[in-house]
């Protein structure tokens, strides 16, 4: 029986070392069947997941071998961290290996909002010549609210500083004097004031319950018009029908999702109905160079605890502590 449980489509180097290695079941479909699942983790020593497949404290009880959950990324969100660390397993996690990638997307995304990219390509593979129409604005001199200055938020705000644009942050968890705003000439500030002042906002929270729908019908409306808006961090911290309606009134300038309420969404979501809308699916994280690395750090923790040595990239604690 494989000590090793990959239960999504989990590729590069470093996985193909892995499974070469033959103590691998790699299972990319698992996560769609949580009885298979179950069934499978209750042999494995290790697993190695990406977002779609929940971990649950049912899961982790009915697993008595397992030692290490690895997430290959940087979100947690769908693994019950305090039932891991309650039954003493390891979780690891790659929370910078794809920082830089998103927020490249992030600053992709902003670019073909400001200059109508995506439906100016539509129009024109469909015949149109539409100069005219396809007139948009420029990053330079405009003002971005990056709502959490973390890892990614501060990628994108350093980016965007190259773009001659203006900072404003919103973070719970960032000291005002903190020497990374100094750095990007950035002021911290409320969410009311952020939304105020912004042309742009983009978002890089985690999903909690606290931030949960946290951009809802007041935050668009409180938004100023034309501005826009990116989520490249967690479908569920915005309302999507709240921003449908903000677009539909016209009030928004657009709006640019990579991820989504629900995943895969709907394929009639209202929001596809927009011109100004560009949707991405979940794409963020997802280069070449950002999979090696997510790969080869979350392999690594894996292997590493099942010799019995410490992880590098834990989040709770390096080795496992046994069952609480
Ligand atoms: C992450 O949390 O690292 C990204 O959203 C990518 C992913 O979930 O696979």
């Amino acid at each position: 029986m494989p000590r090793i449980l990959v239960t999504e489509n989990i590729a590069g180097k470093a996985m193909d070392e892995l499974r070469a290695g033959g103590d691998v079941a790699f299972e990319p479909e698992l996560w769609r069947d949580p009885a298979a699942l179950a069934e499978a983790l209750r042999e494995a020593e290790a697993v190695i997941v990406r977002n779609q497949t929940r971990v649950t404290a049912e899961l982790i009880a009915g697993a008595p071998k397992l030692k290490i959950v690895a997430r290959a990324g940087a979100g947690l969100d769908n693994i019950d961290t305090a039932a891991a660390s309650e039954a003493g397993i390891v979780v690891s996690f790659a929370p910078s290996e794809n920082s830089l990638s998103v927020a490249e997307l992030a600053l992709g995304l902003m670019i073909s909002l400001a200059r109508k990219i995506s439906a100016a390509d539509r129009d024109t593979r469909a015949g149109g010549w539409k100069r005219a129409v396809f007139t948009g604005g420029e990053l330079s001199g405009k003002t971005l609210g990056v709502v959490g200055i973390g890892r990614i938020g501060t990628l994108v705000a350093r980016r965007a500083r190259a773009f001659g644009m203006r900072i404003v942050a919103h973070d719970e968890f960032v000291d005002p004097e903190a020497p990374h705003l100094r750095e990007l000439g950035a002021r911290l500030v409320t969410l009311d004031e952020l939304v105020a002042e912004s042309d742009f906002i983009t978002t890089h929270v985690p999903l909690t319950e606290e931030t949960r729908h946290l951009f809802g019908a007041k935050f668009f409306a409180a938004m100023k018009p034309g501005a826009f808006f990116v989520n490249t961090s967690r479908g569920e911290v915005v309302d999507e029908a709240a921003l449908a309606a903000a677009l539909e009134s016209g009030h928004l300038g657009g709006a640019a999702l990579d991820v989504r309420e629900v995943e895969p969404p709907a394929a009639d979501s209202p929001l596809g109905r927009f011109d100004n809308v560009i949707l991405t699916p979940h794409i963020a994280a997802f280069t070449d160079e950002a999979q090696e690395r997510v790969v080869a750090a979350v392999c690594r923790d894996a292997v590493s605890v099942l010799r019995g040595e410490p992880a590098a990239g834990f989040f709770n604690f390096p080795e496992p502590r046994g069952r609480g």
